[in-house]
């Protein structure tokens, strides 16, 4: 009973507390033990964020009942280098969507209980993380934060162990950002207008997974929502707090209302005057014991050490104390390794060592300006800008990532002057791009920044060409039909190099499977919205979904290994099956049929609805990892889909049904590589599963 702990650490006054009741009767006690001023001041950050020893947000403790202060920091790829002494002394971390890209909720796990174990020695005891937006729009500036990729199933099948890898070690997790902030361009003034059903089956998906793993907190968006700004929009904040055991904060300056009632129950960073203690005054009292009730539960629950006092007594914590490790370096490559996407390869990976491998362009030895990078929001090769950055004091870059694996035969052409790079004396050409992107504007371009490089030395060079390219979400991969292979990494923090050489000289089996669709044009993608208010017209067709008909370079779900998959149902589903069912299951082998080459593969659940249904045409509804199977070897993976994952909003209805008739459902190695295929029949009697 961690509560217990939490109340031993306070102080005298509040013994009596100890002994009381269940712990909801106890954070009750406690709420009506406050002083007005002390419930304001839960509600409410001080603008203290970057003074010596504060966190990027700060809730000041109640010592006289040993409230905890509240000490945030973001996120994207780690604890956020807010300070220039901070670089070296976290784990520049991969990003989440990289994360995304294994497919692998345990790695969530892994990378946030580390991730954990860095806030917990830097004094914080609230991550402002995960980041679920859906990526909308191909261009958006921080899709690399963001957990979901294009798929909302997606985010929801990692989010649930990145809370818990973060709460178990007593930090804070914050589902961030609430809701349809799907873009930067004028992020804090456009307006979303989207359809109920989008938001139901698209949008709040990952944010609803958050809430019911027991995420402490919300942070609600700079934006808009059909009109109303989201920290203000009673409508979408009431529905998260069905399921939210805990409470909302606002973005950074996302206020613009004193909205308690609305549901926003604390002001970050606290600089404006909305909940201040002369508006809260004019807020009804049982409205501000409840959100004071939202912030009491998770902190005393889940955060209950008292640690640090914000301002000079954290600055030990904070500046001095060194937070990586040598497992955190192993484990930020593995996580990246398996992240690290192989999405073409005319049998030419993994490259024998004895190679003579050209390794050309300027991003194979990128540097990694972290002088530039400490007082702006730039990004660079390797991190997002913005909030998410975690500045790396070093990052192996993929020169040293392969002159550490062994390629000895390596000849340089660090520059992206074509004619150098061709005129090598090599077996094999390494051609290497990238592109930034980072918070407050989105990409202008899906192209890498050495694009015209690219296409030239795949085009031209008569050896066989690996591209490799370092990418913020989804890439223009132009050069895909001359290049014999392409590896993409999202942004990899500090194992950049020796992630991707541990892909190209085979120490690795690539595994990462792709969250996103690389388009064949940006004109294929929803572009940046730049009015104000900005019409989500295609409803739930969105990344894949509205690809469906299109050819793409390649598709949502698509990852090789060097391994090949046999795939095999070894039971069905049944034909017919009531919608009242608890769940529907069924069996799948897969036999690893290349005689060489261990590998794991991630076999993926599509469906498509009946008509009548009205849905986009392919759908994720679950997926699956083999463990590293040798050449010969099977594994049988059990599938059981809630039938509540076949459930559609219905807005004329207001609630949640299942449509009866004929589905089909596909497993496969893509969106697009369906291998195997079962047709049954949802029967309307009986009750619709609930709503969970
Ligand atoms: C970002 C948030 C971040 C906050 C605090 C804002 O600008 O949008 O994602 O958590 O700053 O750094």
């Amino acid at each position: 009973m961690l509560w217990v702990y939490a109340l031993c650490a306070c102080a005298i006054q509040s013994a009596a507390l100890i002994e009381a009741g269940d712990f909801a009767k106890n954070i009750a006690a406690i709420v009506g033990n406050l002083t007005l001023q002390e419930k304001y001041s839960l509600l409410q950050g001080v603008s203290s964020s970057g003074a010596d020893g504060y966190y990027v947000g700060t809730i000041l403790n109640i010592s006289r009942l040993g409230i905890p202060s509240i000490k945030m920091q973001d996120a994207g790829q780690g604890f956020r280098t807010s300070d220039a002494r901070l670089v070296g002394q976290v784990t520049s971390w991969p990003c989440a969507l990289a994360l995304a890209a294994t497919w692998d909720s345990s790695m969530a796990y892994e990378f946030a209980s580390a991730a954990a174990d860095e806030f917990v020695i830097k004094g914080a005891n609230m991550v402002l993380g995960p980041g679920l937006n859906v990526h909308r729009v191909a261009l958006g500036g921080r899709n690399a934060e963001y957990l979901s990729g294009e798929d909302p199933v997606l985010g929801a099948a990692l989010v649930g162990e990145w809370v818990r890898g973060f709460q178990e070690k007593g930090i804070l997790a914050t589902a961030k950002h609430y809701l349809l902030n799907n873009q930067e361009t004028n992020r804090v003034s456009y307006s979303a207008q989207a359809s109920p059903r989008a938001v139901a089956e698209v949008y709040m998906v990952p944010f609803r997974a958050a809430a019911l793993a027991g995420s402490a907190a919300a942070m609600c968006s700079y934006n808009k929502i059909n009109g109303t700004y989201s920290c203000s929009n009673a409508a979408t904040l009431r529905e998260l707090k069905t399921l939210l055991r805990g409470w909302v904060m606002s973005d950074w300056g996302a206020t613009h209302a004193t909205a308690v009632e609305q549901g926003l129950d604390q002001d970050m960073p606290g600089t404006d005057d909305w909940y201040s203690p002369n508006q809260l005054n004019s807020v009804h009292g049982d409205a501000i014991d409840a959100a004071v009730t939202n912030v009491l539960g998770p902190l005393l629950s889940i955060a209950p050490t008292v640690g640090c006092q914000p301002g000079p007594d954290c600055a030990h914590d904070l500046f001095e104390t060194n937070a990586t490790s040598t497992e955190h370096d192993a484990l930020a490559e593995r996580i990246l390794t398996q992240g690290t996407l192989l999405l073409k390869n005319d049998a030419l990976l993994p490259l024998d060592r004895s190679l003579k491998v050209g390794l050309v362009g300027s991003v194979s030895d990128a540097p990694n300006n972290v002088t530039d990078l400490i007082s702006t929001m730039r990004g660079n090769y390797y991190v997002v800008g913005g909030s998410g950055r975690v500045v790396p004091a070093r990052v192996v870059t993929i020169l040293e990532g392969l002159v550490h694996a062994g390629f000895d035969n390596l000849q340089i052409s660090p520059t992206d002057d074509v004619s150098a790079a061709l005129s090598l004396d090599v077996d094999v050409l390494i051609a290497c791009g990238g592109a930034t992107s980072g918070e407050g504007a989105d990409r202008t371009t899906l192209s890498l920044d050495q694009e015209d490089f690219l296409v030239r030395i795949s085009n031209q060079s008569t050896l066989p060409v690996v591209i490799v390219a370092l990418a913020p979400g989804a890439i223009l991969l132009p050069f895909k039909d001359d290049a014999a292979a392409i590896i993409v990494s999202f942004f990899g923090g500090q194992a950049t190099g020796a992630a991707i050489a541990n892909i190209i000289s085979g120490a690795a089996s690539p595994s990462a499977k792709s969250p996103v669709t690389f388009p064949l044009s940006v004109n294929d993608t929803i572009l940046p919205c730049r009015d104000l208010s900005c019409p989500y017209a295609e409803d739930l067709y969105v990344g894949y979904k509205a690809l469906h008909a299109k050819p793409v370079a390649f598709p949502f779900g698509h990852g090789l290994s060097f391994a090949t998959f046999g795939y095999n149902w070894a039971s069905t589903p049944d034909a017919s099956i009531l919608a009242s069912s608890p769940s529907l299951s069924f069996d799948v082998v897969l036999t690893n049929v290349h005689a060489v080459y261990s590998g794991v593969e991630t076999p993926q659940v599509y469906i498509t609805y009946p008509p009548e249904a009205n849905e986009p045409s392919i759908q994720l509804k679950a997926f699956s990892k083999t463990p590293l199977l040798p050449p010969n070897r099977t594994a049988l993976l059990h599938f059981e889909l809630d039938m509540s994952s076949f459930r559609i909003y219905s807005p004329s209805a207001s609630s949640w049904i299942v449509v009866a008739g004929l589905y089909d459902l596909y497993v496969g190695a893509s969106s697009r590589d369906l291998r195997l295929h079962h047709s049954f029949y949802i029967e309307p009697r009986g009750a619709v599963p609930k709503v969970s």
